[in-house]
C-alpha cells in the first residue's frame, strides 16, 4: 500500500515532476528504428513524458526529436514537408533542422536576426539496436549510450516490437516483475506457445503456483528471484532483473529467445509497452521472427499502421469466454501481453494504490517502489540515481535449479551478468 503523495510521486512523469526528472536521466526508447526508415521520409508523431514532439530523419540521415508545434503560431509539424534538411512548417514556410534550430523565415529578412534567436525544444535521438533512443534530460548528464545486451547483439539475434498501454507506467511495470502471475493468467501460453513451450522450467511453473520470492540490489536496480519446488528438494529460480527505472527482463526458458520489456510513460495515463526477444548466442529463426510478427510469446498484434493492439478496450480484448471456461485460456483473453495489458487497464489509468493488499509475492513490486521512491529524493538532493552508468546495465534474467538453502544471487552470480558468447542459464 502506498499513501497517495506517494502513489503521486512514482507515477507522475510530465515536466516539472520528480519522477518526471528521474525518467529525463536516462536514455529511453523513443521509436523504432524503422519508423523512419529513410532519408526525408515522413515525420512521425512522438509522445514521451507527457510532451508532444515531433520525429524526424533529415536529407542526410540526422536524426532529430523536435517540439511538435511550429514557433510561428503553433502549427504541427507532423504537417511539415521534409526536405533539403529540414522539416518546413506548411502554413508561412518556417523550416528547422533537426537540433530545432529554425533555419528560415522566408517573409523576414536574413539581416534581422530575428531567425537565428528562433529554437524549438529538442532532444537527441540515437539509432541503437534497432531502437532510436531519446534523452530528454539536462544537456551536462547526458550519460553514454545504454549498453542493454538486446541492443548489442547483431541485429539478426533481436527482435523489438512495441504497443500502446492504456494505463500508467507503473502499473505495467509492476505486472513486468510480478512473476507469480505466470502460474495463473499465462498457463495456457505455457503449454501453447510457440516461443515459450517445451523446456522443463514450465513444468516447475506449472507445479509450484505458490512461489517464494527474494529481493537483491544490483548496481541499477534489482534482482528479484521467485523460487519454486523442483525434484529432490532443489528449488527452481526464475530471476528477473529490474534496471532503474524501467527496465525489466523475463527468465529464460530452455534454449528460446529471452524477453523483456521497457515500460516508458506517454503521459500519465498511457505507457508504451516495449518488447524485445534476443537470443545472445545465435539469430532468430524464420519460424522465431514469424510468431513474433504474429504476437506470439510477449508481442502483440496491433492495428496495421498504428501501435494499437488488435484486442483492445474497445472490443473487450476478444474476450471469450467459451474459451475461458473450457481452460483455452485462464482468463478468456489470449496471448501473454493482452492477458496482461486487459487486466492492468482494467486497474483504470492510474491504479489506486492506498486501497491494495500486498503480500510476500509482492516483495519485488514493494522493493522496486522503494528503490524510485529513494532514488528520486535523493536525486532532489543532487544525487545521480543509479542505472544510468551503461556498464551497469549488462545484467541478464536466469532460471535456474538450485540446492535448497542458498542465496540466489551469490548461487547464480556469473548467470545475472553479461557473459558475450555465452548462453543464459536456462532449464
Ligand atoms: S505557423 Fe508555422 S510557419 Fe506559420
Ligand atoms: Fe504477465
Amino acid at each position: 500500500m502506498l499513501r497517495k503523495e506517494q502513489s503521486d510521486l512514482l507515477t507522475l512523469t510530465g515536466p516539472g515532476t520528480a519522477m518526471g526528472a528521474m525518467f529525463r536521466r536516462y536514455w529511453i526508447p523513443a521509436l523504432l528504428a524503422d519508423e523512419l526508415p529513410e532519408n526525408d521520409c515522413p515525420p512521425v508523431r512522438v509522445r514521451l513524458l507527457s510532451e508532444k514532439l515531433i520525429a524526424f530523419r533529415d536529407t542526410q540521415g540526422r536524426y532529430g526529436l523536435i517540439d511538435e508545434f511550429c514557433a510561428h503560431r503553433g502549427v504541427s509539424l507532423w504537417f511539415g514537408r521534409n526536405e533539403d534538411c529540414g522539416l518546413r512548417c506548411p502554413y508561412h514556410g518556417w523550416k528547422y533542422d533537426v537540433t530545432g534550430q529554425c533555419v528560415e523565415i522566408p517573409s523576414e529578412p536574413e539581416k534581422s536576426g530575428f531567425r537565428a534567436m528562433i529554437k524549438l525544444r529538442s532532444y537527441p535521438l540515437v539509432a541503437r539496436g534497432g531502437v532510436l533512443w531519446t534523452y530528454m534530460g539536462p544537456a551536462e548528464h547526458r550519460p553514454a549510450l545504454p549498453e542493454y545486451e538486446f541492443a548489442t547483439v547483431p541485429a539478426a539475434q533481436s527482435y523489438m516490437s512495441k504497443r500502446l498501454q492504456y494505463c500508467n507506467w507503473l502499473q505495467a511495470m509492476e505486472g513486468g516483475i510480478d512473476s507469480s502471475h505466470v502460474s495463473w493468467l499465462h498457463r495456457d501460453a505455457l503449454r501453447s506457445d510457440p516461443l515459450m513451450t517445451g523446456s522443463r522450467g514450465n513444468q516447475y511453473n506449472m507445479g509450484d503456483a505458490a512461489p517464494v520470492f527474494q529481493v537483491a540490489e544490483h548496481a541499477a536496480g534489482l534482482f528479484i528471484g521467485a523460487r519454486r519446488n523442483a525434484e529432490d528438494g532443489r528449488h527452481y529460480w526464475r530471476i528477473t532483473p529490474w534496471c532503474m527505472p524501467s527496465f525489466t527482463m523475463i527468465a529464460p526458458r530452455g534454449n528460446h529467445a529471452v524477453h523483456g520489456h521497457f515500460w516508458i510513460p506517454l503521459d500519465d495515463g498511457n505507457c508504451w509497452a516495449w518488447s524485445f526477444d534476443y537470443h545472445p548466442t545465435r539469430a532468430l529463426s524464420e519460424a522465431e521472427l514469424a510468431a513474433m510478427r504474429e504476437g506470439k510469446g510477449i508481442h502483440a498484434k496491433t492495428i496495421p499502421g498504428t501501435f494499437i493492439p488488435v484486442a483492445n478496450r474497445d472490443n473487450d480484448y476478444l474476450m471469450d469466454r467459451e474459451g475461458q471456461k473450457a481452460g483455452r485460456t485462464y482468463s478468456g483473453v489470449a496471448g501473454i501481453a493482452m492477458q496482461d495489458a486487459s487486466l492492468q487497464e482494467s486497474m483504470g489509468p492510474i491504479v489506486d494504490r492506498t486501497r491494495e493488499h500486498l503480500l510476500s509475492t509482492d516483495n519485488g513490486i514493494i522493493m522496486a517502489r522503494q528503490t524510485l521512491m529513494r532514488a528520486v529524493r535523493a536525486l532532489q538532493d543532487g544525487e545521480a540515481p543509479p542505472g544510468i552508468d551503461p556498464a551497469t546495465h549488462r545484467v541478464r534474467s536466469a532460471a535456474v535449479v538450485l540446492p535448497a538453502g542458498v542465496a540466489f544471487a551469490e548461487a547464480a552470480r556469473e548467470a545475472l551478468m553479461v557473459r558475450p558468447g555465452v548462453g543464459h542459464a536456462t532449464v
